[in-house]
């Protein structure tokens, strides 16, 4: 039998002597020029963001998204190829704003065909995406909150030809009674990812947000925000800590915790033996088992807990917002008077000040325990600066509980009040409510309580007034004579600048905000921005203090 003989390739070594080591092709040498993929031109991109901390934070994260595909920031509107504007929904007025630019961006893109504009944040849900075309005209694609991360991709600058404008079939989304609302779900996953691949472009080198929650799980019956962000998602606690530990290593001296009620952190992360020690359950509100699993409590002292080479605190000033009454409990008041970064300010909103209104609202407390929770706070951290938010002119809201509201001013003698005038929310449980108190009226409501609120303010301030405070100097004030905005005026910078017209050579109009939280204006070298210096305040304001170098 012969044996079989296989096909094999006849492969004839080349003669012309051993094969040596490739030489790599010159990339100048035109020949290639057809190999070359086809140069993509990126967009330069602008965001601009409305609204609270939250959007600020989801802000640096598109941003440091978009900068990880290769596009570069551009220093203004007019001049982007990509604008993304990322929503607020708080308010009408808030929305308003948006609309209100929608002439401009049509302007801009028949000057610059190739613009595009995608609106993001608050203002998308679900429920409203077949107006939001006809309401945002210039708009090429709609972004929910919890849709941001894909934003790279959706717009076709990571991989694939997806064109722009087109809007997806929507991911998987939660119903809140019948309605879909954006899903948290997955943010968390999309957060590691963004800090692991470096694709977070923080604002400051010195102060950064930190989200610990996303979503809310409350029903006040007056706000947007559960239908725009979903329900409650916690990061793991693991994961925040090491975010805090590298923010400390890249030399941020002040870390703010975020989330829309970062008081309910970790209820619906997994029990762990290691969180065996806390039992906390609500006291007041809808009942919810926290066995076994971290809280906001726990998770300050571990921030804390990083220590610099000197034995403080790596990060030196620690902050969280926003609170609720609800979920404030005394093991987070324990929390704030034994960790030394912690700083001494409390945002805790209350919304009025009369349980008739509060149980409208929605809010699942009463104005005494409001009021206990804010006497146990000032027993274990005495000094502690107290804020709040105030909704005048909520459905129904008689004269009386109006005035309930200032009689609470008056009696806690807060150092910050935000007040709106209540707006009516498409979509929320309070559009079942007559919205019955006149605009006039709510306008009334609201400066009336302002003024009563400034001259508190200007009171708590004027206690500063030969003290010593200490002050994260975190920006230069450029000088400018002129064109002073209304928020200028209001945070005291515009009478600053005229305080610090002529400074001494080689110093600069600095600003601030000490451990209280307080704006303060200072005159000192340049490079003090990003340094705790000690303030001996010279000047109160109702918003803001001004001193001298101690
Ligand atoms: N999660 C935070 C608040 C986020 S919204 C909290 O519960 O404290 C910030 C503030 O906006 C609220 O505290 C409330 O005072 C105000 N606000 C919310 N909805 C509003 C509405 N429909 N009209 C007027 N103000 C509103
Ligand atoms: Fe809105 Fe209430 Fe949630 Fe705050 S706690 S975001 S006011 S629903
Ligand atoms: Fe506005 Fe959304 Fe924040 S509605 S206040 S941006 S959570």
């Amino acid at each position: 039998m012969t044996p079989r003989s296989l096909p094999v390739l006849d492969f004839t070594p080349p003669t012309a002597g051993p094969a040596g080591p490739r030489t790599p092709p010159d990339p100048a040498d035109g020949r290639l020029d057809e190999f070359r993929p086809e140069p993509r031109a990126l967009p330069s991109f602008f965001v601009w963001t409305l609204g609270c901390q939250m959007n600020r934070s989801d802000s640096e994260e598109m941003a440091g998204r978009l900068l990880a595909a290769g596009c570069a920031e551009a220093p203004s509107m007019e001049s982007a190829g990509l604008i993304v504007i990322n929503t607020c929904a708080i308010r009408e007025a808030a929305e308003a704003k948006v609309i209100g630019r929608q002439g401009h961006l049509r302007r801009l893109k028949d000057a610059n065909p190739a613009l595009r504009v995608v609106l993001t944040g608050c203002s998308v849900r679900e429920s409203n995406r077949a107006g939001l075309a006809r309401r945002y005209p210039a708009v090429d694609l709609f972004l929910r909150p919890d849709e941001e991360p894909e934003l790279v991709d959706r717009l076709g600058l990571a991989s694939a030809q997806a064109p722009v404008g087109a809007v997806a079939a929507t991911a998987a989304t939660t119903l809140v009674k019948g309605d879909p609302v954006s899903d948290a779900t997955h943010l968390v996953r999309a957060r590691a990812d963004a800090v692991a691949g470096g694709a977070v472009s923080r604002g400051s080198a010195i102060s950064a947000w930190l989200p610990i929650i996303y979503g809310c799980d409350k029903t006040c019956t007056y706000c947007i925000v559960p239908f725009s962000r979903g329900p409650e998602r916690s990061r793991p606690f693991d994961e925040i800590v090491d975010e805090a530990r590298a923010l400390a290593a890249a030399g941020y001296r002040e870390v703010t915790l975020l989330g829309q009620n970062v008081n309910s952190y970790g209820h619906d992360l997994a029990p762990e033996e290691r969180f065996g020690h806390i039992d906390t359950e609500r006291t007041v509100g809808r009942r919810q088992d926290r066995t076994a699993r971290p809280d906001l409590a726990e998770l300050i002292r571990a921030i804390d807990a990083v220590r610099a080479d000197d034995g403080g605190p790596a990060i030196p000033r620690l902050r969280f917002v926003t609170s609720h009454p609800w979920d404030l409990s005394d093991r987070l008041v324990e929390a704030m008077r034994d960790c030394p970064s912690v700083c001494e300010a409390l945002h805790l909103p209350v919304q009025s000040g009369s349980d008739t209104m509060l149980r409208r609202m929605g809010r699942q407390y009463t104005v005494a325990h409001y009021r206990e929770r804010l006497e146990r706070i000032r027993e274990a951290v005495p000094g502690i600066s107290l804020s709040t938010d105030v909704i005048v002119g909520f459905c129904g809201e008689t004269e009386a509980e109006y005035a309930a509201t200032l009689e609470l001013l008056r009696a806690v003698r807060f150092d910050q009040v935000f007040a709106a005038a209540y707006s009516e929310r498409p979509g929320t449980p309070a559009t079942r409510l007559a919205d019955d108190v006149p605009p006039a009226e709510k306008r009334r409501r609201l400066v009336e309580l302002l003024a009563v609120q400034e001259a508190i303010g200007l009171d708590r301030n004027r206690a500063w007034l030969g003290r010593t405070a200490e002050v994260l100097v975190d920006a230069v004030v450029p000088p400018r004579a002129h064109d002073h905005d209304d928020e200028e005026e209001a945070a005291g910078t515009a009478t600053a600048r005229d305080a610090f017209r002529d400074l001494p050579e080689g110093t600069v109009h600095l600003v601030g905000r000490s451990r209280e939280n307080k704006l303060v204006h200072l005159a000192g070298a340049p490079s003090l921005l990003g340094r705790l210096v000690d303030v001996v305040v010279e000047h109160a304001g109702p918003y803001a203090l001004r001193g001298r170098l101690a």
